[in-house]
């Protein structure tokens, strides 16, 4: 997965990136440990759906909720799927409701708000359980196939028709897909 990279210099204990804009210093990334409601306000209410492993950045605190910002790239053609790389369909937030013009490809931030308890710091907890997962479903009639056999743009084709052979639900047909197109590695 391309992810969001911060090159940061602590200053007076002033934390700088490299767009110059300030952050708080305990600014961090998060990950989705699951299919996650991105919300538009602490207890508020669903904008869009975000997939298992989605690269978040920490903005704030609210309660029990995480005020976070998506970068990501909306999908040619939709505003509604916000996918993680311009070129890979790899899906990070899909039936978005927010704002934007349907065209090319086109790289975008989304500021929203999470359940605290649906993130993690470690997005390796998030590829173990899906890996897991994928073990156990996926290997019961053939054996497994190597995460590489097929391309980050191949698998949602391959996941449409295995998915219904391995009983998988919404959820897991997510967290198992989304492990596949990430560590495919093309
Ligand atoms: C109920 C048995 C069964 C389960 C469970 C199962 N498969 Fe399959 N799989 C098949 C059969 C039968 C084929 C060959 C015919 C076809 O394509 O459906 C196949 C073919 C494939 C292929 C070859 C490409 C293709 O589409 O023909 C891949 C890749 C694959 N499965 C991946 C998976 C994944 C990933 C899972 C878990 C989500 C999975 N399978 C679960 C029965 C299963």
């Amino acid at each position: 997965m391309k992810q969001h990279v911060l090159a940061a210099a602590f200053i007076a204990g002033v934390c700088i990136a490299a767009g110059g804009s300030p952050l708080p210093a305990a600014a961090a990334q998060q990950f989705t440990t699951a299919v996650t409601p991105l919300l538009d306000g602490a207890g508020g209410k669903s904008i869009g759906s975000l997939a298992p492993g989605a690269a978040l950045d920490v903005v704030g605190q609210s309660g029990s909720a995480t005020h976070v910002t998506l970068h990501g790239w909306y999908a040619a053609g939709s505003t509604a799927i916000v996918d993680t790389d311009p070129a890979k369909h790899i899906v990070a937030l899909s039936g978005f409701t927010g704002h934007g013009t349907a065209g090319a490809a086109q790289a975008v931030t989304i500021d929203g708000w999470v359940a605290t308890s649906a993130l993690t710091g470690d997005v390796q907890t998030v590829w173990k359980a899906a890996a897991a997962l994928y073990a156990q479903k996926c290997g019961q009639c053939h054996a497994l196939q190597p995460v590489n056999s097929y391309s980050a743009n191949q698998w949602p084709a391959i996941l449409k028709t295995q998915a219904d052979n391995a009983g998988l639900d919404p959820g897991e047909t997510a967290l198992i897909l989304t492990y596949l197109q990430v560590q495919s590695g093309h």
